[in-house]
């Protein structure tokens, strides 16, 4: 078997001490496995910096989509209106979820390059007040960029709108202070920043604005009120839970705290960004996002004005040589994307950009 370390944006490298921990087979009604599901759920809010008598956190079976579907379609209901602001392939997936479930809403798209403009995002809500939640994500991964959520949550909760972001890509990477910015619901999954394995997302839910959800939701197995109901009580999920995932995800925690928490996590993939875009801009290859915007998370690359350039050439060539790059996945450009995330450290991009150098040389 070939093995590779993953340079995408999660699933991403796991330390084998995260691995190792599913080689062990849970009883999901046990005491001690519901005691995990617990401990996870409270340093979550910790992670958040949220106090457990406001917030709560929810795990969901499922990858993040599921986490984002189970919000938005436990939340809006019939009279609500939800404001979906969108500058990549997941915000626009978003409406693809309102549309699907018949939620009314609105979509508000900036380019992909372009953060979304909080002043807009005001004019829209003084203009319809028929709006009652807004939606937004974090870091879009699909070209890269931090979006600034603090700016619309100013305008969100000044207009005493519900805010929902998908912090899918950021929540343990980058420090966000939820109940300071007033983020009623924040979704992420397992095999982001936090550094576990696919198999659940979850989210950190008001609870004022998850008591107001009971008897909204348009799916028995995301109900969001529900899954919060039956893990409330003593730790079990309300279906089976993916319990080799859950078990990877506690040591997960564990690491990250023994590796300074997410201030540390963060300075981590801030430094290994900023060394792949200083390496790989002396190789010639610029960035789709300018440096203001860029997230320390993922960046995406253009292609080399070379007409004879494949990237799944370029892919192939680099995973023989032990990392997976990711395609690009913007619309406007040809890019590529190397994510900077997971268990990957400096001699990491020193290795992926010496291969590029090769690569570029040898071709
Ligand atoms: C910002 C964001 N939202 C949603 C998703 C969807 O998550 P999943 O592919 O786990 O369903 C992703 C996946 O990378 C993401 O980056």
């Amino acid at each position: 078997m070939i093995t590779y370390k993953l340079l995408t944006p999660g699933p991403l490298t796991t330390t084998e001490t995260v691995k190792q921990e599913m080689l062990v087979d849970h009883c999901t009604w046990d005491d001690d496995y519901k005691q995990i599901t617990q401990s996870i759920r409270e340093t979550l809010l910790q992670l958040a910096h949220v106090s457990p008598e406001d917030y709560t956190a929810v795990l969901m079976q499922g990858s993040g989509t599921f986490g984002v579907e189970s919000v938005l379609t436990s939340v809006t209901g019939t009279q609500d209106k939800l404001l979906i602001i969108a500058n990549g392939a997941y915000g626009l997936r978003m409406a693809d979820i309102a549309r699907y479930a018949g939620l009314p809403y609105q979509l508000y798209t900036c380019s992909y390059d372009e953060v979304p403009d909080s002043k807009a995002i005001a004019d829209i809500l003084a203009a319809d007040p028929s709006i009652t939640h807004v939606s937004m994500v974090h870091c879009e991964t699909t070209s890269g960029i931090l979006n600034d959520i603090a700016a619309v949550a100013k305008v969100v909760k000044a207009a005493g709108k519900t805010y929902i972001v998908d912090a899918m890509s950021s929540f343990g990477g980058i420090d966000i202070p939820v109940s300071d910015l007033g983020i009623d619901f924040l979704i992420s999954s397992a095999n982001k920043c936090v550094q576990g394995v696919p198999g659940f997302s979850f989210i950190i839910a008001k609870k004022s604005a998850l008591t107001a959800c009971e008897g909204k939701a348009r799916s028995l197995s995301l109900d969001l009120y529900e899954q919060w109901k039956a893990m409330e009580k003593d730790g079990k999920w309300r279906f089976t839970s993916p319990t080799h995932v859950v078990l990877a995800f506690a040591k997960a925690l564990e690491e990250l705290a023994a590796e300074g928490g997410v201030p540390a996590r963060e300075q981590r993939y801030r430094s290994n960004n900023h060394l792949l875009i200083k390496n790989m801009g002396q190789l010639g290859f610029r960035t789709y996002i300018d440096a203001l915007h860029q997230s320390p998370i993922i960046t995406s690359f253009y292609f080399p004005q070379r007409c004879d350039f494949s990237f799944a050439d370029m892919y192939a060539y680099i995973k023989e040589r032990g990392y997976a790059i990711y395609p690009g996945k913007v619309t406007d450009a040809d890019t590529f994307r190397i994510g900077n995330i997971g268990e990957i450290y400096a001699e990491d991009i020193e290795k992926l950009c010496g291969i590029f150098a090769d690569y570029m040389e040898d071709k």
